[in-house]
């Protein structure tokens, strides 16, 4: 028999579980291939002795409409920088790489299949070049990978999002006031702009596009003054004005400070002080937006991705990444697709689009 590992990194993502069942059950057919799950991403292979689980036809019946991962996943204990606490007590960070491909080669695997988002995917091109035979599946809800059209948990975000924006609009007309809606998406403003034509924003900020307060407070008043008397305002995580005053949310600093803060406050609070005499409520939606059951067309691509990381893995094509691009499912080198991120164009359709739909990004 032969030894697959499976892992999940990095945030959670619905969608995950359907991948996992789609290698399952691919992997199933070929009768030669064991599949196992290596608990919280590498830290179970990693443990003495390694927390793994089992993954048969049985462990993944019905999994593809569960929201999270059934082998749990975690943002600590990256392997290419390690934390190791000194005898000072001061933290050390170590390339943990060969170490694990090692480990996985005394556990008898053959081959591993990394689920994960950019993060990850370093990891799997690091082992790859360590000499292990590794497949990525790219995850994200953002859906900032510029090899992939989709990502699978962006639909679901989106939808999430949407739901929640329509709530807001019926309270906001009651009540007259300016909703401000925070969503995630990291640096790129995919979830804000769909979000945004999904439930027919007046306002959307985006990181791409930063804003000017002045431009914001015209399309609020407008609106005010031609009698619809409440606005519905989608902002970014990573959205930021044109003076620079909401800073992008890049690392774990920035996230930090928006975990304390929220860009939706902070451009509250700038409308409160530049005099703006509507009332303003601040929503953020956080982790809903990655909770619960995947929608259909996530469901859709994340098994499709796991049967095609089976099969690439049948075919030998390993340091290989699975995408969806021009409606195909086909791969491309993990290291191509970790070059470049797909952020939102400001000139392009979708902008445009959204524009002729009278949405303001207040530039
Ligand atoms: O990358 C996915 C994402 O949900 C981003 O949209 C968000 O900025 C970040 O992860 C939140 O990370 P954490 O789960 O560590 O709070």
């Amino acid at each position: 028999m032969k030894k697959l590992l499976v892992a999940t990194g990095g945030g959670d993502c619905p969608g995950l579980n359907a991948v996992i069942r789609g290698i399952v059950k691919r992997a199933s057919q070929e009768g030669d291939w064991e599949v196992w799950g290596s608990y919280e991403a590498f830290n179970g292979v990693m443990e003495e002795p390694a927390r793994l689980l089992r993954l048969d036809d049985k462990t993944v019946a019905g999994i593809h409409v569960l929201g999270g991962t059934i082998i749990g996943t975690t943002n600590k204990g990256n392997p290419l920088k390690f934390p190791v606490k000194q005898a000072d007590g001061s933290v050390k960070y170590i390339n943990r790489i060969p170490d694990l491909v090692k480990r996985l080669k005394e556990l008898g695997f053959d081959a591993v299949v990394n689920i994960g988002g950019d993060g990850s995917q370093a990891i799997s091109q690091a082992m790859f070049e360590s000499g292990m035979p590794v497949i990525g599946v790219p995850k994200t809800i953002d859906n900032d990978l510029s090899s992939t059209d989709f990502t699978f948990g962006f639909q679901t975000a989106v939808q999430i999002a949407s739901d929640s924006f329509d709530r807001l609009v019926t309270t906001a007309n009651s009540h007259h006031r300016v909703m401000i809606m925070e969503v995630m998406g990291r640096n790129a403003g995919w979830i804000a702009l769909h979000t945004a034509i999904s439930g027919g924003a007046e306002i959307c900020l985006i990181p791409e596009i930063p804003y000017d307060l002045n431009k914001v407070i015209e399309k609020i008043r407008s609106r005010y003054n031609n009698g619809r008397g409440f606005v519905n305002v989608v902002i970014a995580e990573g959205a930021r004005a044109k003076d620079g005053t909401i800073t992008a949310s890049k690392g774990e600093e920035g996230r930090n400070a928006i975990r304390l803060g929220g860009v939706c406050f902070t451009l509250s609070q700038q409308l409160k002080d530049a005099g703006l005499e509507a009332d303003v409520r601040e929503t953020v939606l956080g982790h809903t937006q990655r909770g619960g059951t995947p929608v259909a067309f996530d469901r859709i691509i994340a098994s499709v991705f796991g049967v095609k990381a089976m099969e690439l893995v049948l075919e030998k094509k390993f340091g290989q990444i699975v995408i969806l691009k021009n409606n195909d499912y086909s791969s491309v080198s993990i290291q191509e697709a970790i070059k470049e991120y797909n952020i939102v164009d400001p000139e392009g359709t979708l902008v445009k689009a959204a524009k002729g739909l009278g949405i303001s990004f207040g530039d």
